[in-house]
């Protein structure tokens, strides 16, 4: 009792060290029993407190797997967001009584400078001309550099990916670099940390193999034995860019410092591994949880944030990009779907070229993972990026470039000097590139929410047709069924009664949905119509209007071209697609 009399009360406040103290007063045979039987009803009360509230986390862990309702979503979507966008390994089964798990997905859910520079100075890799402070500051050799991306540009065409491929790559590192730019995110990163997103987002698919973690894993490829089945193809992405860099002629980071290069390495890795689906719903949450607390985002984070918005972006440009982004996917996943059948294996969500609701699909993609994530990250950017703006906008800087504070709140002399610096306008002005100034982070947003939508819109039209077309089919499947069941009963009776004779029971195959595949191995393109692929809507900006020319880029065979159909020819073709047999 001596000892315990010692420990200062607040230990005394925590119930181990009570019930510690009542073992030594066991021991020593010093009880008092009314003391005994408080101490131990007290940490019963607190271990009550504790099993509540992790069993509370506990369902709603579980509710999020457990509870998906909503009877606009067909089940293929439901199962194919469940099983793809959460940590669920494999694919899921529904047993009969089983629901859907979907209010879990809506908990869940509501749960380079340098390089800009690069950009604008250099049209092509051919007659090199990149800006002094590219090399000064990085030191980055130009000869690593070409051909590290040539050799990227192989790795990414390895496997003659339909979505998968080079441009993917491509679009994806522009997206974020606008992203960098139009949020003004950029501001509160430093150089080597926008070099880590721009290099990110450049390696994110590296050598993809166009089939799924889940195939990978299901097929025990040798990839997925190697990382023993976690983020197989992230890990993969990430380690053979590396592999790469271990080659002294491609080493693009051969000048930065040891401790530049880990921190590049440990950012890039942590980015890239959070583009693995099954991570989706607990990144949002972590995040949206983030920005309810008063302490600063946290760096790698947030950008590991922007990289996977990006990732998913095309829902938020210009119809035709997504459509064709859209299919192209699509087209991938139906060659899984094909190698699966031949292996004898399930269809994988979304993989079965003859039954996948193309535009249900992405209806329950923009509305469960596309919105969520574009207005988590636009909250993100405006929690960093509004502080900076009013501290710019108060401070005497008038190129609003005053450094501002790091991931934790703080301000390091190290962190300021190696921010980019900015660039006066010519006259002299406080209006600088890119500056803080220029931010708008509410046309930002309610632009890209504009476009989510209407594309959104394009899908429900879309929706209606598939379903027409998958009732039909349905239909005729039962008439087909019912008149096959009649003349094999027919049949049977003619036999039973008759001599044996063969049946000719020939039942005509379901009408099946063959949904807008646009002429993958024709590309979307038609000579006689030049048009290039702009928004339809010319007040409309969409995430690809900082370059265009990731936009002129054909996704379906990587080869750069111009989009030359109309939307309406488009259109066209989709309706036509649609009522294909
Ligand atoms: P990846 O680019 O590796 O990472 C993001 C993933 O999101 C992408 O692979 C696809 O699996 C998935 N994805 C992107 N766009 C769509 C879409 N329109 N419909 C369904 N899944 C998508
Ligand atoms: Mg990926
Ligand atoms: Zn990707």
């Amino acid at each position: 009792m001596d000892d315990c009399v010692t420990i200062k009360k607040k230990h005394l406040q925590r119930p181990i060290f009570r019930l510690r103290c009542l073992v030594k007063q066991l021991e020593k045979g010093d009880i008092n029993v009314v003391d005994l039987k408080k101490n131990i009803e007290y940490a019963a009360s607190v271990l009550e407190a504790v099993y509540i509230d992790e069993t509370r986390k506990l369902l709603d862990t579980e509710d999020e797997l457990s509870d998906i309702q909503s009877d606009s979503v067909p089940l293929e979507v439901r199962d194919w967001l469940a099983s793809t966008f959460t940590r669920e390994m494999g694919i899921v089964k529904r047993r009969p009584e089983e629901k859907p798990k979907f209010r879990s997905i809506v908990h869940a859910v509501q749960a380079g400078i340098f390089v800009e520079r690069m950009y604008r100075r250099t049209s092509s890799m051919v007659g090199l001309a990149y800006p002094a402070e590219v090399i000064v500051t990085f030191k980055i050799p130009v000869p690593n550099l070409i051909s590290f991306a040539e050799a990227l540009e192989v790795g990414y065409s390895k496997y003659k990916n339909p979505y998968h491929n080079l441009i993917h790559a491509a679009d994806v590192t522009q997206t974020v670099h606008y992203i960098m730019i139009h949020t003004g995110i950029m501001h509160w990163l430093t150089e080597l940390e926008i070099l880590a997103m721009i290099f990110a987002a450049a390696v994110h698919d590296y050598e993809h193999t166009g089939t799924t973690n889940n195939f990978h894993i299901q097929t025990r490829s040798d990839v997925a034995i190697l990382y023993n089945d976690r983020s197989v193809l992230e890990n993969h992405h990430v380690s053979a860019a590396y592999r790469l860099m271990q080659e002294e002629e491609m080493n693009i980071l051969a000048n930065l410092t040891k401790d530049d290069w880990r921190e590049l390495r440990s950012l890039v890795i942590e980015m890239v591994l959070s583009t693995d689906m099954s991570g989706h719903f607990q990144q949002i949450k972590t995040m949206r949880h983030t920005l309810q607390q008063t302490e600063g985002v946290d760096k790698a984070k947030a950008m590991s944030l922007i990289l996977h918005a990006a990732d998913i972006s095309h829902p938020a440009k210009s119809w035709e990009l997504h459509y064709r982004w859209t299919m192209a996917l699509m087209e991938e996943f139906f060659r899984q779907g094909d190698k699966e059948a031949a292996l004898g294996l399930q269809f994988s969500p979304l993989c079965d070229r003859k039954s996948t609701l193309v535009a249900q699909s992405q209806i329950g993609f923009i509305d469960f993972i596309v919105e969520p994530t574009f207005s988590l990250l636009t909250d993100s950017m405006e929690k960093i990026v509004m502080p900076l703006i009013e501290e710019a906008s108060k401070s005497e800087s008038p190129a609003f470039g005053t450094p501002s504070q790091n991931s934790l709140g703080a301000v390091s002399n190290a962190e300021a000097q190696r921010r980019p610096s900015f660039k006066s306008t010519s006259d002299g002005g406080t209006h600088t590139e890119n500056s803080l100034a220029t931010v708008d982070l509410t046309s930002f947003k309610d632009n890209l929410m504009k476009i989510i939508q209407a594309n959104k819109e394009r899908w429900k039209e879309l929706a209606v047709e598939e379903e027409l077309v998958k009732n039909v089919g349905e239909q005729e499947k039962d008439q087909s069924r019912n008149s096959t069941d009649a003349q094999l009963q027919e049949e049977t009776t003619r036999i039973q009664n008759e001599s044996s004779q063969g049946s000719d029971g020939t039942t005509c195959p379901p009408r099946s949905i063959v949904l807008q595949v646009v002429s993958f191995d024709t590309p979307l393109s038609d000579e006689s119509n030049s048009e290039k692929c702009t928004n339809s809507d010319p007040n409309q900006k969409d995430l690809t209007d900082a370059q265009q020319e990731t936009q002129n880029t054909d996704p379906l065979n990587g080869e750069p071209k111009h989009c030359k159909k109309s939307e309406d020819s488009v259109k066209a073709t989709e309706k036509e697609a649609l009522i294909q047999n």
